[in-house]
């Protein structure tokens, strides 16, 4: 039988498997990181981090049901130093990507002044888009996107991708996009949890997480339509040297075949991840390659990108 080749490339950046984690999901502690390293994902990427280490929101912070997942976890995680000085320490068999989320431009700016100085991080996934802060999702203010992108471009030295909330308008896409087609951007990650979502426990008759009166990021299945609607409308208005990395409701081979369909390059997987463990990407790689065989493609650049439309 011959090989079938399930290998990306993000501008330049080679990675075995286009499947990788998502953001937040199992890749904050030593464990964690030391568990995706030694794992088939086809890159790493962190835990969004901050200047000093975060404590994050008060627990119960998330919560999983049949198709989602609702989440306000208030970004813990241990620090830019700690994620810098973790892998200094590492023989890296795999692309890292540090994801970043500063609270202030000026937080960001010395996140990335630190990262520069790092051989071992690969890019920068700029987090545009977190939604449990009660601060503004910079991604939705076309503006300030304008003025973060110009400082970031000036500061970093490494490539730089950003991780975009869910749009539901095609114009606010186009916009997005003819901004974004602006700067040296290599990848955009489509899409964060969906903002502001709600989960009932009928029993209790409240709301199943603490923070913010019960509101949260929603994720997982339920997600995915959205996903795909972000990566099919990015892909064709984005440039062609800007990749997508798809996020969002991914839990099967076949769900990656559609993300990938829709003009994705590689996936982060997040909900089913905490779900199921570092085994997803071993079932998960399975199961796409035998999707793949069944539709006789060799490679996922045979039908990347190549969604059809139906024509009067
Ligand atoms: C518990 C949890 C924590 C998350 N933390 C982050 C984060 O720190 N940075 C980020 O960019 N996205 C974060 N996300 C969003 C995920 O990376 C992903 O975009 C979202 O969950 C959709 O993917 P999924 O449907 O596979 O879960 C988080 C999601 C969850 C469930």
């Amino acid at each position: 039988m011959e090989k079938i080749d399930i290998s990306s490339n993000i501008k330049g950046i080679h990675l075995s498997s286009c499947i990788m984690n998502a953001s937040g999901a199992l890749c904050s502690s030593e464990k964690e990181l030391l568990n995706l390293m030694n794992s088939s994902s086809g890159a790493l990427i962190t835990k969004s981090c901050t200047y000093y280490p975060r404590i994050g929101n008060e627990k119960p912070r998330y919560f999983e049901w049949s198709i989602g997942s609702i989440n306000s976890m208030g970004l813990p995680n241990l620090g830019i130093d700690f994620y810098i000085d973790f892998f200094e320490k590492k023989d890296i068999n795999k692309p890292i990507f540090l994801s970043i989320s500063g609270f202030s431009m000026e937080e960001n700016i010395s996140i990335l002044k630190k990262s520069n100085r790092s051989s071992k991080i690969t890019a920068i996934e700029l987090n545009l888009s977190c939604p449990n802060n009660n601060i503004e999702i910079l991604g939705y203010n076309l503006k300030k996107v304008v003025q973060f992108l110009t400082y970031v471009f000036h500061i970093s030295k490494k490539p730089i991708g950003v991780k975009l909330p869910p749009y539901f308008t095609d114009r606010h896409i186009k916009n997005m996009s003819s901004i974004l087609n602006q700067f040296p951007i290599s990848f955009v990650t489509c899409v964060n949890s969906v903002p502001n979502g709600m989960y009932i426990d009928i029993e209790k008759e409240s709301v199943i997480i603490r923070p913010n009166q019960g509101f949260g990021g929603i994720g997982g299945k339920m997600i995915k339509p959205f996903a795909l609607s972000n990566i099919s409308k990015f892909y064709s208005y984005l440039k062609k040297n800007i990749s997508i990395i798809g996020c969002g409701g991914i839990s099967s081979g076949k769900d990656i075949f559609e993300h990938i369909l829709c003009g994705a390059n590689a996936v982060q997987i997040g909900t089913k991840f905490i779900n199921e463990g570092i085994t997803v990407f071993d079932r998960l790689r399975k199961e796409l390659i035998e999707f793949l065989e069944k539709k006789n493609y060799k490679s996922i650049n045979d039908f990347k990108g190549k969604l059809k439309t139906i024509d009067k």
